[in-house]
């Protein structure tokens, strides 16, 4: 296995903002682009070889096929049908479970025995069927999960405190959809709680504003869908921070979609938690002591993603 090739299946708008984003951080040494419609794959490896001079490390890029699967350490899927406006990620449910089939077919024909990293929606289910079909540890199957709201939400807080989002540690915890929820009893700003910090007089940040933020950030898909139709940047930057931390065995945290075996009280679901990921995935899912009303909301956002799994054939 080569400790540096990354495999993208779906080189639409979210794949080729995740390989343009790693191609600006060096996140990869070997970056190979799958799609269904092999001249736009072709076609996008080239366009981003003409930006390897400007790049802080060189990498080799093409598009390829499933053959070049097996030897990868990490493939992203990003491949599948998109949200449209006024559908939610759980109405691509059945539509994206056909494509990804296909595609966990393809791959296991391969021989790749690497890390499968998973965007498409609804991305905490569509992790479970990668998992599921692929036969590969429990660990090594990750999705994307809330990792992007999470971002989403640290940027609005540190708008609203005049902060670096980067000081802002805080989760959005759940399904990457409409039943996810804030973790505010373990949200800091620095190393302060923002309950401590939004029950003060003179605050930036008022305690009943609280919800409100929660919904803006669970909701802002939605606005940019109507606004541009599709979002990308961002989640193409949360896979691209997600990939650096598995292939520089970093230890971090993220809120990516890991497999519950017992955690928080639930298991054989993937839903995002904060997990430390490392070069083997996954290495372990941190258990959060929520509080009574955060406990009720995950377990209805499991609820949620097991009751669609029963929908599915696998
Ligand atoms: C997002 O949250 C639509 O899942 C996509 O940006």
């Amino acid at each position: 296995m080569k400790k540096n090739k990354v495999v993208i299946v779906g080189t639409g708008m979210v794949g080729m903002s995740y390989a343009y984003s790693m191609l600006n951080q060096g996140t990869c040494e070997e970056l190979v682009l799958i799609d269904i419609n092999k001249d736009r794959a072709h076609g996008e490896a080239i366009d981003l070889n003409h930006g390897l001079s400007f790049a802080p490390r060189k990498m080799k890029i093409y598009a390829g096929d499933y053959s070049d699967c097996k030897d990868a350490y990490i493939i992203c899927i990003t491949a599948g049908a998109v949200q449209l406006e006024g559908e939610k990620r759980l109405d691509l449910l059945h539509k994206n479970t056909k494509i990804m089939k296909s595609i966990i077919d393809e791959i296991k024909k391969s021989g790749f025995n690497g890390i499968i990293l998973i965007a498409t929606n609804p991305v905490d289910i569509m992790t479970y069927v990668a998992w599921k079909l692929s036969g590969l540890e429990k660990s090594k199957v990750i999705g994307s999960g809330t990792t992007l709201d999470s971002a989403r939400l640290r940027y609005t807080l540190s708008e609203k405190l005049d902060v670096n989002p980067k000081d802002i540690n805080a989760y959005v915890m759940g399904e990457h959809g409409d039943s996810q929820f804030v973790a505010w009893s373990y949200a800091l700003c620095g190393v302060q709680p923002i309950y401590q910090i939004a029950s003060r007089k003179e605050s930036k940040i008022k305690f009943d504003e609280l919800s409100s933020i929660e919904d803006e950030v669970k909701n802002i898909a939605y606005k940019i869908i109507e606004c541009k139709n599709s979002t990308y940047y961002g989640i193409g930057m949360a896979l691209t921070r997600i990939t650096k931390a598995i292939l520089e065995n970093e230890n971090s945290i993220l809120t990516v979609s890991s497999y519950l075996d017992g955690q928080y009280g639930h298991e054989d679901v993937y839903i995002a938690v904060p997990s430390i990921v490392n070069k083997d995935g996954v290495r372990e899912v941190t258990h959060l002591a929520l509080d009574t009303t955060e406990k009720a909301k995950l377990d209805k956002s499991i609820d949620i993603m097991k009751e669609n799994i029963n929908k599915l054939d696998l």
